[in-house]
This record gives structure tokens, C-alpha cells and sequence, in this order.
């Protein structure tokens, strides 16, 4: 089949990387004389018919962007459509066929679709309705199975790690105990990594429930040593031993009903009230997705573009791009979103992490 008009687009939370992807997709495109259209803000552009034409000069300078300058939405989906006028939150709506009828109206042969989690369902989706798509995993929570990392997920850690570098002088000064609070959805990944990195003291992830009464041991215990500050680091979906996640608000009709957040806050009142030493949250919210990405964050999108490409060109549609090591391959769409990515609790990094004198807040591991 030979490819002539191609359609591209970026959904779901945006991450640093998202820019350089629609650049390496599109320069590789147009130099095959194949045109591409970009859909404004991610499923909601193929519901709306809402696009546009990606020349060079579209992708001109801005392998460096944070953003998308194609915008994104989490909460347009096609098939439970809750955007006026169309639908609302109560009363959502399949607009999966009108996706669909643009798709073709607009001479398609093949669609992009970058984005985490939530995207690669719809996009599974719409691959059972016919739509040829080529997937791409983007996110900063790297949660994703099928790939070794997705891109922005880089770009985060570093922006956490000098969150904690600059956290860790203050807490010193002031002899406090101050508590960060990263993003990740369900897994640990930006809080353990940007932990081990920055050299927090107690880290708190999804995947090892911790227990308040460690918690203050560990902080009690540092103390007696000498140790008047603690850097926690707190993935905004750790949980405790019952199970419970710190909850900010629900979304109705979004592809990620829950919205985590204020688990800082929660933990700096229990340890102040426990220990007596001065707590301090910071919730360091959607700076984690914003600025400039990475060089690692630059080139991984770069490969992951002409990668997407690629499997255009050889028909590879219902395949996401995917990397194994340091180089690209393909998995099915269908696999990547079979299961999570998360942290293994009797892992390497957690054992480095444990070696390195970190502690979970949980006697469970350690
Ligand atoms: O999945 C990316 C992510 O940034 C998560 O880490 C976070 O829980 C969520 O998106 C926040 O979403 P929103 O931008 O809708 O607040």
C-alpha cells in the first residue's frame, strides 16, 4: 500500500519529548513526499475535524519545546465523548463513528497515535474499528510494560532530582522534615529514581504500602544520630498498609477517573504531630511535566518518531514503537496495554536503594 497522507497526534497528559516526535515523524514523512495533518488536541481533533497542515516550517526549531504545539486533551475520548456541545459529564456520548468518518473523509492512510495509557486503549480501540494506527508512548510516569522507557519520563527525573537538591539545603538550614511529592500515577518510578538520584532518606511508592509508624521511627531514629533534617520523597499514589491512596478529586468522564494528589500534606501533619520536628510538604505537581526536555528525552523521541514512521511505510499498524535496550523495535498495541509497568519490590533498584540506606517507611522490605 503505498502511503500519501498521513494524520499525527499527541494525547493524554503532555510530557517534554511530544514536540520532538511530531518534528522526526514529520521530517521523515515529508522528505518521502507524504503529507502530514496534525489533529489539535489529541482524540478531540478527529472528533472535531480539527487539524493542522505540518510543513517543514511547522516543525522548524522545536526539538527543544516542552508542550505540544499540537495541544492534548485527557479528557477527550471519542468513544465516551463528555465535551459540550456534543456531550456532557452525565450524559457521555460514542463519537467513535465520527472519528471515524473524518479519518477517511480526510484521505488517510495511517494515523500517529502518541500518548500514554489511556490514549493506546483508544487507540486500540479504534485499530478493532479499522482505523490503521501506529502507536508511540509517551508519559512521564514510564509505566507503560511493552517499552524499556517512554519518553518526557527523563525530563521529569532530572526536574525532580534538583527539586530534592534544592529541598535538602533548605531542610538542612532549618533543621526540617520536608516531604516531596512526585507524580507517577500507580508506579514508583519518578519517585524512586529521582530518590535514589538526589539521595532522599525515606521514599514512598505504590508498590511497597508503608506504615506510618516506620515512618516516624526512621525520622526519630535519623535524629538521634545527629540527623536534624529528612528528605521524604512521596509518589503521589504510595499507599499505606490498608491499601488507601491519597485522593484529590475525581474526574468525571475522563480516561484516569481519579486525580491522586496530597499525600505531602497529609504525611507532614502526621510527622509534626508525632515527632515534634518542624514538616514541611511540597507538592511539586505539573512543573514534573513542563520546560524543556532532556537531551536523553530528544533523542529517544527522535528515534521513537522515525521509528512510527517506519512501521507506516511497512504497514506495522496496530504496533506501538517500543525500546529494548537502546534500540527500537515494535510491539502490538494490544500487549503494551495488557498490564502496568511497575517497580519490583525485590528488584535491583530497590535493593540499591535499601543498600544505599534509603528506607520505604515499611517493614516489609528493608
Ligand atoms: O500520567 C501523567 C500524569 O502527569 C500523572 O503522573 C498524574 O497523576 C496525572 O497525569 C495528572 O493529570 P492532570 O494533568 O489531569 O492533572
Amino acid at each position: 500500500m503505498s502511503i500519501k497522507r498521513i494524520g499525527i497526534l499527541t494525547a493524554g497528559g503532555d510530557c517534554p519529548g511530544l514536540n520532538a516526535v511530531v518534528r522526526a515523524v514529520s521530517k521523515n514523512a515529508l522528505q518521502h513526499g507524504i503529507e502530514v495533518i496534525g489533529f489539535k488536541n489529541g482524540f478531540d481533533g478527529l472528533v472535531r475535524n480539527e487539524f493542522i497542515h505540518i510543513t517543514a516550517q511547522t516543525v522548524s526549531g522545536i526539538i527543544n519545546r516542552g508542550g505540544t504545539i499540537l495541544g492534548s486533551s485527557n479528557i477527550a475520548n471519542p468513544f465516551k465523548y463528555t465535551l459540550a456541545p456534543f456531550g456532557t459529564p452525565e450524559n457521555p456520548q460514542d463519537l467513535s463513528s465520527v472519528a471515524m468518518h473524518n479519518f477517511k473523509e480526510n484521505g488517510l492512510d495511517a494515523l500517529i497515535a502518541t500518548g500514554g495509557d489511556g490514549t493506546l486503549h483508544m487507540a486500540h480501540q479504534f485499530i478493532e474499528m479499522g482505523m490503521p494506527i501506529v502507536g508511540v508512548p509517551k508519559t512521564i510516569d514510564n509505566d507503560l510494560c511493552a517499552t524499556d522507557q517512554t519518553f518526557g519520563f527523563d525530563s521529569a527525573l532530572s526536574i525532580v532530582t534538583e527539586a530534592i537538591d534544592r529541598i535538602h539545603t533548605t531542610a538542612q538550614s532549618h533543621h526540617r522534615v520536608m516531604i516531596i511529592e512526585t507524580m507517577g500515577r500507580y508506579a514508583g518510578w519518578i519517585a524512586l529514581r529521582s530518590a535514589i538520584a538526589g539521595g532522599g532518606d525515606i521514599v514512598l511508592i505504590p508498590e511497597i504500602p508503608y506504615n506510618d509508624d516506620v515512618i516516624v521511627e526512621q525520622i526519630l531514629a535519623r535524629k538521634s544520630k545527629g540527623r536534624t533534617f529528612s528528605i521524604i520523597v512521596a509518589a503521589e499514589g504510595a499507599k499505606n498498609e490498608a491499601g488507601e491512596q491519597t485522593v484529590s478529586r475525581t474526574v468525571a468522564g475522563s480516561t484516569d477517573s481519579i486525580r491522586l494528589g496530597g499525600i505531602a500534606n497529609k504525611l507532614s501533619d502526621m510527622i509534626e504531630s508525632r515527632t515534634h520536628i518542624e514538616s514541611r510538604a511540597c507538592v511539586l505537581g505539573h512543573t514534573q511535566r513542563g520546560g524543556t526536555p532532556t537531551a536523553f528525552d530528544r533523542w529517544l523521541s527522535t528515534l521513537y518518531g522515525t521509528k512510527a514512521l517506519d512501521m507506516v511505510l511497512e504497514g506495522k499498524f496496530g504496533y506501538m514503537a517500543a525500546l529494548r535496550g537502546f534500540a527500537m523495535t515494535e510491539v502490538k498495541i494490544a500487549d503494551a496495554i495488557s498490564k502496568l509497568k511497575l517497580v519490583d519490590p525485590n528488584g535491583a533498584e530497590v535493593r540499591a536503594a535499601l543498600e544505599a540506606g534509603m528506607s520505604f517507611g515499611s517493614r516489609q522490605v528493608g
